[in-house]
């Protein structure tokens, strides 16, 4: 039966965990509130331990709409400071990545040690005495940094918890993978998606969704115990889920991964998969890894970044391998991302501005595989930060 304006307009009678109203996705003044209260209070994944290898490697990032560059420090530690001059504000940083003994701001060319954040000089500064205006108080703002199983995190607040106390064991199920040996960025791109973040971050949690997906109805749905895999909850809105193992060769046109090439801890026929709240996913498939992470820019648009990674010191034919199995489902026009990108569009494109209503996430089978657990478990923690319902998240009136 279609349903009148009054029943669309009406949730159906469930648990209000179960649905979010749509604001969520496309209001102006909850994504500025999701800038404070979320990506300014916790930990924020900005890159892997790899993309800094040597001392003065930088990188910039971009974190609560606040500009950031990491820099490895001569102690190998990597920190981060704001990306503004102390003097008036420029952003001193302008290229993604490089290395650099100094940072100059281009305005009055002040410049500031890469590795501490000191400021190193200003021209003509006996002008600065007059006012007693003290130079030794002008370093650049640094930001908490911290590493773990190589992932490089920052958070912005001062007083927030420790990153090992954040993530707690929500990455258990890959410390094996991420943490043996050592492992290096391969593959680096970054698209604007039309959709707004938390919406990319459920594709990483709906595996439901796997219907959509041809390569993956031809395979891993065509395993028995695909649907069996428990779904694993941890605080601060951290999911995983149990690996599962394709049987590739059982299918015409597919065949068994080369089990010479490996990721450690995982079989070349095996993924797994990590989400770190609020927009870190971890896939490891086969032979490779890919990281997800986000930059907010409005409620409808999104970039992502998509990092792929492998063991460091592969030879020519281990990384070709790798970099074959990465791109053919996860490159932009691999069997798997694209098809991903486009459900988010679709979903971005339908709901914004109060057309539909409703999304649900009614799926319970005792937490496994397609039960719409980790969204949920997602939106509690986004609850907890925001002190709002994402079922009514906008009171009476406003
Ligand atoms: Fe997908």
């Amino acid at each position: 039966m279609s349903r009148n304006v009054i029943q669309f307009y009406t949730p159906q009678d469930v648990p209000k965990t179960h649905y979010l109203d749509n604001r969520v996705y496309w209001d102006e003044q909850l994504f500025r509130e999701e800038q404070d209260k979320i990506f300014s209070k916790v930990w924020k994944f900005v890159c892997h331990e790899s993309e800094l290898p040597e001392i003065y490697d930088y990188r910039t990032a971009s974190v609560a709409n606040t500009s950031l560059v990491l820099v490895r420090g001569k102690d190998r530690k990597v920190r981060a400071f704001v990306n503004a001059c102390s003097h008036r504000g420029i952003e001193i940083v302008r290229q993604p990545r490089g290395n650099a003994r100094l940072l100059e701001c281009i305005f009055h060319r002040w410049t500031y040690d890469p590795t501490t954040g000191e400021l190193t000089g200003a021209p003509r500064k006996e002008a600065y005495e007059q006012c007693s205006f003290d130079l030794k108080k002008c370093g650049l703002r640094e930001i908490r940094t911290e590493s773990y199983l190589g992932l490089v995190f920052v958070n912005l607040d001062d007083s927030a918890i420790s990153l090992a106390d954040f993530i707690g064991k929500g990455l258990e199920l890959q410390e094996e993978i991420l943490g043996t040996s050592e492992l290096e960025v391969f593959d680096y791109y970054e698209q604007i998606l039309d959709t707004n973040w938390k919406n990319w971050q459920e594709t990483n949690m709906d595996l439901y969704h796997e219907f959509m997906h041809f390569a993956n109805r031809r395979t891993g749905l065509a395993v028995k115990d695909y649907y069996l895999r428990p779904w694993r909850t941890y605080p601060h809105g951290h999911v995983a889920i149990e690996r599962y193992r394709a049987e590739y060769s059982k299918y015409a046109g597919w065949q068994d991964r080369d089990q010479s090439i490996r990721l450690p801890g995982l079989d070349p026929n095996e993924f797994q998969l990590v989400n770190i709240f609020p927009d870190l996913a971890i896939n490891a498939r086969g032979t490779v890894i890919r990281i997800d992470s986000q930059i907010p820019i409005s409620p409808g648009k999104t970039l992502v970044q998509y990092r792929g990674l492998g063991v460091k010191g592969d030879d020519a034919r281990e990384r070709r391998q790798r970099v074959r199995d990465y791109t053919s489902i996860w490159g932009p026009f691999g069997t798997n991302l694209a098809e991903d990108t486009l459900a988010t569009s679709l979903h971005a494109r339908s709901i914004g501005g109060g057309k539909v209503p409703f999304t649900y996430l009614t799926r319970e089978e005792g937490g496994m595989t397609q039960d719409d657990l980790g969204m949920r478990s997602f939106y509690r923690e986004w609850e907890r930060l925001m002190g709002r319902m994402a079922s009514a998240p906008i009171e009476e009136g406003r």
